[in-house]
């Protein structure tokens, strides 16, 4: 959303904060959507004209400001209204909430019950806070751009990875009785030019264009939008973009055709904050929701409101599509039980926010007075220390640098490891794309960033540890001092030196390179160069560049990602063997980003109106799909990450496909959200038998890629793509056999002119391994008779 609120000066209102906490009330738990629509519809049946437009109609009016956009209550009917809150990795502006590790960071533990305890526990924050529905999770962007300014709020890439963490997000948060926000559909994959703006001149240029061919949205972009859908996602966000020239959220093809008539999506379509720019062409397209809405009246108009009460009255759009579009908003609502004790909104976040916005002693304070936040955050470092630390990947580990033993003498070093100088909330959006210089980032910036109300930093977590055995721990922070080389303070050379460097990412901008900011790349080799066992600790939205990674003092190199907030105990935890590092990339890391593939459209094709155009060449060929069709050798691959111990996968592999499958689905068993029931049938089932046989016990993520037939599906097919994974923890010795399986849809591709998926006919291989360039065993097979 756009942070800059524009207009706020004409909602303000005084709301009473005396009211119920109903913190302990447990959600009611999901009923059918057959039995929840029937109760939407009914409650719709009573709503006036005025009242349905309403319900449809966003604004902030709801409490105090709370709630970053919200649907108004109709009393008469024992409706409290909707309130909605950013964003992915916990709630935003608020006190007394948690920093949750971001999409990427538990992408990157490629670990299901931990991508959905992470879920639940976001959503119980939410729901004590009173908020009824998540802007979240985020597959949008996915990341064809490694320097997109958002990606690391998302699960990468991958579409199968993706598929799977929007999966168990939405069930994780959906558990908790609050609203999942699947979002932002589709191909929003660039901050630059993201949406509207006025030239100098005064004309308007519009937001840039996605141009992506139909066999791409389907198998790329829009697959992990199907997997929430499927979940039972209750709102899916339209982005800013356009989408083949058409605004994405005035866009038929996307959101009728494939969302609501292919994908049978019965929830409703929420627009981006202000990408909502037309009242007729966006309620009959598809929007159900227009956001933030009334609050832009001096900005600029509402498009639904008033407005769409004319439209309805002039006709131009049906009762019949108003009474549709309520009727979705209503459906979850029911559905999760929102009408039976959900507990009221937390007044508290308006003022934090204000705060923020304006500081202490503005006029608004009047309005807003300061009352204490409700504290939600229960248990929830413990889960976010587990998947800090389980999201870390271990890059390089030579000379047995790691893990650590009981080092009388450590360094810390690198400006990522003190508390942030600017305090606790990392929110400039659309200026600064290297951030702030002293201070961790646990998470990044934009309306996905969450407030901190505690922050464990490494240097605190790291001086604790080594306390705790009578160790001593230098300190050199600043990266200017380091990267001149003398280290005049350092007095002897720690036997371990671990130097925490960080990149920046945020919304509204893209970054400006994949380097380590604030002079770290000097930093490296200067503290390579007195220090030999220099043990770099990277804290970043994914992506990044390592021209030092082959240095041969650099002993140890860490992608901690974005962990959150426990960010100092998840990489003690990993620095000494408390726990295994077993993360594995959810992305490439290529020598240079020339490697990377497509990047940012940084100008107009022409200077036009609509001169922004991204055309999507590539099709799917992105990350490793584009490293494998290229044949460019990265620096660390897709899946790639390493153990305190080894693992080993038997040759064999053994795949068993269902006799007699059709090329086609079998429409005939129906359709229910997320498609035709006949494309999750399981169809194919891949074993094969992994052992550790190092001498600690630790986790194996066995990957199972698809080569599909190359003769008998259109060019543009990727090399081979990502279709199973487990992780799975392994004593000393031990061994496991490791089950993989495929619906029809993995092995499908979309058959644009049919409209269509279709099982191909000829040999698929089947390649398993340890990463997407370390595949241990292969089998070939035809899965049609
Ligand atoms: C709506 O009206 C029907 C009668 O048409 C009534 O039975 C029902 O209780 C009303 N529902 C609500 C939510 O007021
Ligand atoms: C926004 O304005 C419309 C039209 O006046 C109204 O129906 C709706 O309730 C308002 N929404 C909010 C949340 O105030
Ligand atoms: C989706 O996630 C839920 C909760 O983790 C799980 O029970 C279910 O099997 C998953 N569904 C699919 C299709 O993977
Ligand atoms: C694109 O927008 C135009 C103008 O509103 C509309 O006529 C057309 O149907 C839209 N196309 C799609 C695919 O939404
Ligand atoms: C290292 O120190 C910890 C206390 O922090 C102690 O529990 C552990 O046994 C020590 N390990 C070795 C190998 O001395
Ligand atoms: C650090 O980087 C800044 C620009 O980012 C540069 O001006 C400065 O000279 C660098 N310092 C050193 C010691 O390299
Ligand atoms: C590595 O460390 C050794 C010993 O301190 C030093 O002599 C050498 O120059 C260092 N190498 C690099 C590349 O910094
Ligand atoms: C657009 O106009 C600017 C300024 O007049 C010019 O520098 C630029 O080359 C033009 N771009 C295109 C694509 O024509
Ligand atoms: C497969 O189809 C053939 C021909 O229709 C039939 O004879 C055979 O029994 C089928 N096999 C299975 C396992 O269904």
């Amino acid at each position: 959303m756009l942070t800059k609120l524009r207009g706020i000066f004409s909602v303000l209102s005084v709301f009473a904060a005396s009211e119920t906490v109903l913190l302990s009330a447990p959600p009611r738990g999901e009923t059918s959507w057959s039995e929840a629509i029937e109760k939407a519809s009914e409650f719709v049946s009573n709503l006036t004209l005025t009242e349905k437009i309403g319900v449809v109609s966003g604004g902030y009016l709801y409490p105090s400001l709370a709630c970053v956009g919200s649907i108004g209550p109709i009393s008469r009917l024992g409706f409290d209204g909707i309130c909605f809150s950013d964003g992915p990795a916990g709630v935003a502006r608020s006190d007394g909430v948690s920093v949750f590790p971001s999409g990427i960071t538990v992408a990157a533990t490629w670990d299901r019950e931990l991508i959905y305890r992470r879920a639940v526990a976001i959503g119980e924050e939410f729901r004590a806070k009173g908020a009824h529905v998540v802007l979240g999770p985020s597959t949008g962007p996915m990341g064809r751009h490694a320097r997109g300014g958002r990606n690391w709020e998302g699960f990468g890439p991958d579409p199968y990875l993706a598929g799977v963490s929007m999966n168990a997000s939405v069930s994780g948060i959906q558990s908790t009785g609050v609203q999942a926000c699947s979002k932002h559909l589709v191909a929003n994959e660039q901050e630059l030019q993201r949406t509207s703006s006025t030239a100098e001149d005064g004309t308007a240029i519009e937001a840039i264009s996605s141009n992506v061919d139909d066999r791409t949205l389907h198998e790329l972009y829009l697959w992990p939008f199907a997997d929430a859908v499927k979940a039972g996602t209750s709102t899916i966000m339209c982005a800013y973009n356009r989408v083949n020239g058409n605004y994405s959220c005035a866009n038929s093809d996307i959101l009728t055709t494939f969302l609501k008539e292919e994908l049978a999506f019965p929830g409703y379509v929420i627009s981006d904050w202000f990408a909502t720019h037309g009242t007729e062409n966006f309620a009959n397209e598809g929007l159900d929701i227009e956001m933030p809405g009334n609050v832009s009246t001096l900005a600029g108009p509402a498009y639904f409101g008033d407005r769409l009460l004319e439209a309805v009255n002039d006709g131009i759009v049906s009762e019949e599509r108003l009474d549709d579009m309520a009727k979705r908003v209503m459906s979850p609502y029911f559905r999760l039980g929102q009408d039976d004790s959900f507990p009221t909104v937390d007044p508290s976040s308006g003022p934090v926010f204000l705060t923020y916005q304006f500081g202490h002693g503005s006029p608004l304070s009047a309005y807003y007075p300061e009352v204490d936040a409700r504290d939600v955050r229960g248990e929830h470092a413990a889960i976010i220390r587990e998947i800090g630390a389980a999201g870390t990947v271990l890059l390089k580990n030579i000379n047995g640098a790691l893990p650590l033993t009981n080092s009388s003498n450590v360094g810390v070093f690198g400006n990522d490891a003190l508390y942030p100088t600017v305090g606790s909330v990392y929110f400039d959006i659309g200026g600064h794309s290297e951030g702030f210089e002293w201070g961790t980032y646990d998470i990044g910036g934009g309306s996905g960033t969450v407030r901190h109300t505690d922050l464990v930093t490494p240097l605190e977590a790291v001086q604790e540890k080594v306390k705790s055995f009578g160790g001593r721990v230098q300190i050199l922070l600043d990266n200017d001092k380091i990267t001149e080389g003398l280290f005049k303070t350092i007095y002897p050379v720690p036997e371990a030196c671990l130097l925490f460097l960080k990149a920046y990412a945020t919304e509204g901008v893209d970054r400006s390179s994949l380097d380590l900011e604030w002079n770290a790349t000097q930093a490296v080799e200067s503290t390579a160069a007195i220090c030999p066992n220099t043990i770099v600790t990277i804290h970043g939205p994914g992506v990044v560049h390592m021209p030092w990674a082959d240095n041969e003092n650099v002993t140890a190199i860490l992608a901690a990602h974005y962990p959150g907030e426990e960010t100092g105990n998840a990489i003690t935890d990993v620095l000494w063997g408390i726990v295994e590092p077993s993360g594995r990339l959810p992305y490439t890391i290529p020598k240079t980003l020339a490697d990377y593939g497509p990047d940012i459209v940084e100008s107009p094709e022409r200077n036009a109106t609509d001169g922004w155009q991204s055309n999507f060449d590539e099709g799917q060929l992105i990350d490793y799909r584009h490293f494998d069709a290229k044949d460019i050798e990265p620096l660390y691959e897709f899946g790639f990450g390493m153990s305190y111990t080894s693992f080993d996968m038997s040759d064999a592999l053994e795949v068993d496909v269902t006799a007699n499958l059709s090329a086609l689905v079998d429409e005939s068993q129906g359709i229910e959200p997320g498609g035709f029931i006949d494309l999750w049938t399981r169809v194919a089932r891949v074993a094969v038998e992994v052992s550790n046989i190092g001498s600690r016990t630790g986790h194996a993520v066995p990957q199972l890629y698809v080569a599909f037939p190359q003769d008998t599906t259109p060019e543009g097919t990727p090399v081979k793509v990502l279709r199973g994974f487990h992780k799975v923890s392994l004593d000393a010795g031990e061994s496991i056999a490791v089950q993989f399986e495929l619906t029809r849809r993995d092995v499908s591709f979309w058959d644009p002119s049919a409209k269509q998926w279709v099982v191909p006919e000829g040999a698929f291989t089947f390649m398993a391994g340890f990463s997407s360039r370390d595949l241990k065993s292969t089998f070939e097979t035809s899965i049609l008779a």
